[in-house]
This record gives C-alpha cells, sequence and structure tokens, in this order.
C-alpha cells in the first residue's frame, strides 16, 4: 500500500515483514532505514529555518566541515554567529539546487513539506524535523568518543535516542563499553599514570576507567582497584607489579624501564596505581622516567585513602567546630629512626586531624611519641584496614591504647589510621547509621574491632 507519506510500506498482517522492520502505530510496517555516515567537507547543505532545531543542525554540519546555507526570515543571534551563509527571507522553489543534503526544519510544516518535496524532485536527501515518518530521512543522536561515532535512532522518538544515546555515552566515557583499538599497527606509545583509588571499583574516575579500558598494557599495584582487571580484553598484557603491600615484585627502576619500555613500542600503557599517584604513591618518579625518555605521559588524580577510607568509614577528616585542618603523614619509619623527617612535635601539637599512612609496623612507637610530645592520650583514634573494600575492618581506641589493640585485634596494612576528635562523628555517619546508603560497605558485615570509643567514652 502507500503510505499516508507517499511512501511504499507493508501491511503488518498481509505477509511477513522482514525482521529489522519497525511498526507504527498506524499497523503499517516500515523498512528499516538504511544507516549512513556522510562525507559533508565542503559539500552545500541547506538548512530551512532559523531556531532551535536549525541551530543543532547547523552545528552538526559544521563539524562535519559542510558548506552551511540557512534560510529564514529570522535567525538566532547563535545561528548568524556561526559560519554559515544566512539568507534572511522565506524558502523559495529552486533554493536547494547544488546541495546535497536539506533539513527542514522551520515551524510551518507547509514550508517543510514544501523543502521536502523539491529535495525528493532533486533527489537530494531531505530530513523534516516536525515529521519523522514523512522525512526521507533521519539525524540520528550521536555521541563521539575518540574516533569511535555512535548513532542512536529510535522509531522516531528523540527522546528515547537522546536517552540511549547518553547512556551509551557514559558507558563510553567510564571504559565500560569495548571501544579502545585493540592490538593493531602500532603508534605512538603513552603511559597513563591512573590513580585507581583506595579499592572500591567505583571509587576510579571517569577518565581513568576509560584510559585502563583503552590500554595495551596494565601495570598494576597490589593496592590498586583489581576487580577491574576482570574487565580488560583478554589480549591486554596485564603485568603484577606487586604482590604485598611494601614487598614489590618489581624495584622501583623496574617498573620505570617496563613502562617506559612499552610506551616506546608503541603501546599504550596504564600504570594503575591505588589512590593517588603522587601521594606516596611514586607517581613523580614514573612521570619523571617518562620525562627522561621523551614518553608522552598523563597523569589521572585518583581518589586517596587518606581522604576517601575515613569518609566511607563515616569519618570526616574535617568538621566545622571540631577541626579546620588535617594533616596527612607517612609514618613508615619509626619516629626515632635517622631518615624519619616528620615533625612529630608539631604533630603533637596540633588540634588538627592527623591522618598516618603505612602506620600499622610503627603505630606504637607513632602514638607514644604523640603522647610524649603532648597530644592528649585520650584523643580518639581509628585504625581503617582494607578500607572500601569488602574486608574492610574498623578498630575505634585512643592514643594511649590503639597501639595494643591493634596488636591484640592482628590489624593489618593496609590500614589509614586517623587520629582526632573528627573520629567520634562515625558515631552517627557511618554507613550502618544510614538506612538510606546504598555503598557496598552496607551490605558487607565491617567487622569493626572492639572495643568501640563509644563503650569506651
Ligand atoms: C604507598 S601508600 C599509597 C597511598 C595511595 N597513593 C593513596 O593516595 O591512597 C599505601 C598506604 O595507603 C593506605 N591505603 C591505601 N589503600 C588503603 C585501603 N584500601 N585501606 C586502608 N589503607 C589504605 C595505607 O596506609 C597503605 O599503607
Amino acid at each position: 500500500m502507500i503510505s499516508a507519506t507517499g511512501r511504499r510500506t507493508r501491511e503488518a498482517c498481509g505477509g511477513r515483514a522482514p525482521e529489522s522492520a519497525q511498526s507504527r502505530s498506524d499497523g503499517d510496517v516500515e523498512p528499516a532505514r538504511y544507516p549512513l555516515m556522510l562525507d559533508m567537507a565542503g559539500r552545500r547543505a541547506v538548512v530551512v529555518g532559523g531556531g532551535r532545531v536549525a541551530l543543532r543542525r547547523a552545528r552538526g554540519l559544521l563539524d562535519a566541515a559542510a558548506n552551511v546555507v540557512v534560510i529564514a526570515p529570522s535567525v538566532l543571534p547563535e545561528l548568524a554567529a556561526l559560519p554559515v551563509t544566512v539568507l534572511p527571507r522565506r524558502y523559495r522553489r529552486g533554493d536547494l539546487a547544488a546541495a546535497w543534503l536539506a533539513h527542514a526544519t522551520s515551524d510551518d510544516p507547509e514550508v517543510n513539506a514544501q523543502v521536502a518535496a523539491e529535495a525528493e524532485e532533486h533527489r537530494i536527501w531531505c530530513v523534516r524535523a516536525d515529521a519523522a515518518h514523512a522525512s526521507a530521512a533521519w539525524t540520528p543522536a550521536v555521541t563521539r568518543h575518540g574516533d569511535v561515532t555512535v548513532a542512536v535512532t529510535a522509531a522516531g522518538d528523540p527522546t528515547r535516542s537522546q536517552r540511549l544515546r547518553a547512556a551509551i555515552a557514559l558507558a563510553l566515557a567510564d571504559g565500560g563499553l569495548p571501544a579502545h583499538r585493540g592490538r593493531g599497527p602500532r603508534g605512538t606509545g603513552s603511559v597513563a599514570l591512573i590513580g585507581g583509588g583506595p579499592g572500591d571499583p567505583g571509587l576510579i574516575t571517569v577518565l581513568g576507567r576509560r584510559l585502563l579500558a583503552e590500554a595495551d598494557v596494565v601495570v598494576t599495584d597490589k593496592l590498586a582497584p583489581r576487580a577491574l582487571l576482570a574487565e580488560l580484553d583478554p589480549d591486554v598484557e596485564v603485568i603484577d607489579a606487586g604482590k604485598q603491600p611494601h614487598a614489590h615484585n618489581l624495584t622501583q627502576t623496574q617498573i620505570n624501564d617496563l613502562i617506559v619500555g612499552r610506551a616506546l613500542a608503541g603501546r599504550r600503557v596504564a600504570r594503575l596505581k591505588g589512590g593517588d599517584p603522587f601521594v606516596f604513591g611514586r607517581g613523580g618518579e614514573e612521570a619523571l622516567a617518562c620525562v627522561r625518555a621523551g614518553v608522552p605521559f598523563q597523569v589521572v588524580p585518583g581518589v586517596s585513602s587518606a581522604i576517601a577510607v575515613p569518609a566511607w568509614a563515616g569519618i570526616p577528616v574535617t568538621h566545622r567546630g571540631i577541626t579546620q585542618d588535617f594533616s596527612v603523614v607517612s609514618a613508615h619509619l619509626d619516629p626515632s629512626q635517622p631518615g624519619a623527617t616528620v615533625d612529630w612535635e608539631a604533630m603533637a601539637r596540633s588540634t588538627g586531624t592527623l591522618v598516618l599512612l603505612m602506620a600499622v609496623a610503627h603505630l606504637d612507637a607513632v602514638a607514644a611519641e604523640l603522647v610524649k610530645r603532648g597530644r592528649d592520650a585520650a584523643t580518639p583514634v581509628a585504625v581503617i584496614s582494607d578500607g572500601t573494600t569488602a574486608g574492610q575492618e574498623v578498630l575505634i581506641s585512643t592514643l594511649a591504647d590503639v597501639a595494643a589493640q591493634a596488636a591484640a585485634s592482628g590489624v593489618r596494612p593496609p590500614a589509614v589510621v586517623v587520629i582526632g576528635d573528627v573520629v567520634r562523628l562515625r558515631d552517627q555517619l557511618h554507613p550502618r547509621s544510614t538506612a538510606a546508603r546504598t555503598s557496598p560497605a552496607d551490605v558487607t558485615p565491617a567487622a569493626d574491632h572492639a572495643p568501640d570509643l563509644a563503650a569506651t567514652a
């Protein structure tokens, strides 16, 4: 039958439609539309109409380097400001001469029908903005991701295609879709020093996740969010640079040589690190190795365990009325050891929150040093091990007792130690005290070590 649009359609019930056919509400079944990518560079496209839709179409066409002519009695200033030719008048028959493509976006359906008719006559593809099913061509909702273009149509329903486009754009951006080139001819290699966050795979940044998904080689640390490795393509080379905290499979020099060497061989290297690469992460050394070798590199900041691990456990490192500052300190050395450069005197005098990383081995010496230098022995302390992971455990204590209690409870690295009155807020803020929380910590029985501050205060 001939449809109301004058084009041939099939009856839904008379004969079997091809699988790709689309049903319409009037019972007709349209043949599937034929998708195509057009090279519009230097080719004329005529846009009839001067409003918002015309503006969007003109922008898209200019992105494709088309020669754009806009015809409308009145044109939005943003549209007139674009590098397009504006004819400030009504459409006239003959305006499509020399056009490869037409967009009928006027708010007058009669004008759009005339544009479409002229286009049909001259075999020019025409997109009607006012009547999808009367339109010879559709513009899809488009998202671009590097050299990948995804175009979505949804039976002429722009809202549906835009929703889908947004979801696909997000999945592409966060690396949830395999958009990377795969192993092809080797190009220029590069290194991305990616902060993976403290452990939960949701705490990597969108950029970090995307670069991870695009990598040919991933060099990972023990404390990186290793769950993300399971999502990599099977042909991605994964190199484990550290099995245990502080006990590396590879020396720092070997890691530097490895990432630089793979990049010089044309590989995209993702160096996946725990937390932030520049917070006690030796990311600076790896970046300098890239600089020395002339390898392009990018640093992707990460969510540092220093802040995120306490936050996940319900402890804000600052809180109005409690503290206005916090210090993050590496406590991997005994304070009495030569080479220990932390100013423990200043830390003891401060009323701010003290966050210690790598502190488990010397917790007794550090706590004693702080008390000796004047920090109140009753200051609340939290020791959070394996923070943000399924194995997270939290010990709440005081500066006087924390070392003995941590030893008795068998606390092991990795752990973040928080010293200060902000620890008390955990009573109200930790995940189990808020029904609305949906983080994994909610469903994971975070086996808090006794005694809790609430019991001892
Ligand atoms: C070498 S530092 C690296 C810090 C990292 N670059 C960051 O920004 O989080 C390792 C220390 O970070 C802390 N840490 C990292 N991840 C942790 C986690 N999930 N739970 C508790 N502590 C963690 C521990 O103190 C550990 O010893």
